[in-house]
């Protein structure tokens, strides 16, 4: 039996043991760990006291829960990035290349860019000092996104003005003196502030490259709240042309502050926070309120309205995979335990849908239809949920006008529902809260042929 207070804590998704936790932060790959650090309060279920929080996994879905890296000091310590500093430039290394970190030093009324080190590997961190490296004397001015351009041989910083609806850049040689190169913005959404700003280069399947400037926004969102909007382009080194006009990343409600993971080697990989700031100090998880999504593998292919942005949950969920069930016709198929997979394909045609409803003892907890044109999740409104401000409803993404084979793959984990439709380059992350737990998917598909259909049941 699960405890009542267990019973939405995610199987497969990072949260911690206890308390709150917002975005993630300083993902970067240290030899065979990836090291997550994320916006957390040691000593409370509410957004307060922000510290740096800090887990590690070596195979991405596998998290260990790590001693606080960077605790609350006369600021509390927002968002920012870490990279490996390789050629030691910070002047930080002793021995070995130092992880650097950049942060936003949050106090009210003023926000300034700070930077922290660690010594050894990303385990135990140290303050650079007490002085700001990136300080324009406002109250809103945060999250800086720091990576190493080869081309230009000197470090680049993205960092946000929220209210302005901007990302500036700036260049370092050496993370501590930084000049302003270039603003990009207002552009695309700008129905809230802007906010956790990520810039890199993506490769298609041609070999060639284009940008990927992703800012979020809040409130404005595709429902509501917080959203995340991304353009695809060219960065010179001083600047980022769009070549596309702003797109969501995500068609769902619960996908905020992604960033991607630092020195990662062949891939290019990132986790976001998986909740929306209309409800997130309601949703009804105790003892720790907040959980990341699962990591995704982006890429970026030719579409019929130019580059397009891929997301495909990273390969390594396949080991998680325990008891598979075929799907091969319509019916009513038992879920076994607490976690999901589900991966189906068929032929586009006409005038076709395919419903799935996922079903409690108590009555439906989840609907999923895809139609010709889009794909939908549909949240009900239940006494677990209706105290969340604009949770129950339906999220709609549209599918690409291509014709041929249509994927849907879902995730399901105990408070969460992802799905990537049309090989990535359609996703919709939703929270779910069910009533009671799923005990089954009921499959229709009105005279439409699928060329595969699987469930497995996951298991950490
Ligand atoms: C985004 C954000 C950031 C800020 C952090 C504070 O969710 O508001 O802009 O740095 O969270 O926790």
């Amino acid at each position: 039996m699960i405890e009542v207070s267990e019973r939405y804590r995610p199987l497969f998704h990072y949260t911690p043991a206890r308390n709150w936790m917002n975005d993630p932060n300083g993902l970067v790959q240290i030899g065979a760990v990836t090291h997550l650090f994320y916006q957390y309060n040691p000593l409370g279920n509410h957004h307060g006291g922000i510290s740096w929080g800090h887990a590690t996994s070596t195979d991405l879905l596998h998290w260990q829960e790590q001693a606080v890296a960077l605790p609350e000091r006369e600021h509390q310590i927002f968002s920012g990035s870490a990279a490996v500093d390789w050629h030691n430039t910070s002047g930080f290394g002793s021995g070995g290349p130092p992880v650097v970190a950049c942060y936003t030093g949050h106090r009210h009324g003023h926000e300034a860019q700070f930077l922290a080190y660690s010594q050894d590997q990303g385990q135990t961190w140290q303050f650079g000092g007490d002085a700001p490296v990136l300080d324009l004397g406002k109250a809103d001015f945060r999250d800086p996104k720091i990576f190493w351009h080869p081309e230009s041989g000197r470090w680049i910083m993205a960092v946000v003005h929220p209210d302005e609806r901007q990302v500036e850049l700036y260049g370092s040689a050496d993370l501590h003196r930084w000049e302003p190169l270039s603003v990009f913005g207002p552009a695309g959404e700008t129905g809230g502030i802007w906010e956790v700003p990520e810039l890199f280069p993506l490769t298609d399947a041609s070999g060639q490259t284009c940008w990927l400037l992703k800012v979020d926004l809040n409130p404005g969102g595709l429902y509501g709240g917080s959203g995340a909007q991304y353009w695809l382009g060219q960065f010179d080194g001083q600047t980022f042309t769009p070549a596309t006009p702003a797109r969501w990343v995500d068609h769902g409600k619960d996908f905020y502050a992604a960033l991607a993971i630092s020195d990662l080697p062949g891939r290019r990989v990132w986790i976001a926070w998986m909740s929306n700031w209309d409800y997130a100090h309601e949703v009804p998880t105790t003892p720790w309120r907040g959980s990341m999504t699962l990591p995704r593998e982006l890429g970026v292919v030719q579409g019929e309205e130019g580059p397009v942005l891929t997301q495909r949950p990273v390969p390594e969920l396949r080991t998680l995979r325990r008891h598979a069930q075929h799907l091969n016709r319509e019916g009513i198929y038992p879920l076994a335990g607490q976690a999901h997979e589900l991966l189906l394909r068929w032929e586009r045609g006409t005038g076709r849908r395919l419903t799935l409803e996922f079903r409690s003892g108590v009555g439906t907890e989840l609907t999923v239809e895809v139609g010709e044109h889009s794909v939908s999740v549909q949240r009900p409104d239940t006494a677990t949920t209706r105290h969340l401000q604009g949770y129950a409803g339906r999220h709609t993404a549209p599918l690409p006008p291509e014709p041929g084979t249509l994927d849907l793959h879902l995730f399901l984990d105990s408070s969460s529902v992802e799905l990537f439709a049309a090989d990535g380059r359609v996703c919709l992350t939703d929270l779910l809260f069910p009533s009671a737990p799923l005990q089954e998917v009921c499959l229709q598909t009105q005279g439409l042929t699928l060329l595969g259909a699987e469930l497995w049941n996951l298991s950490p």
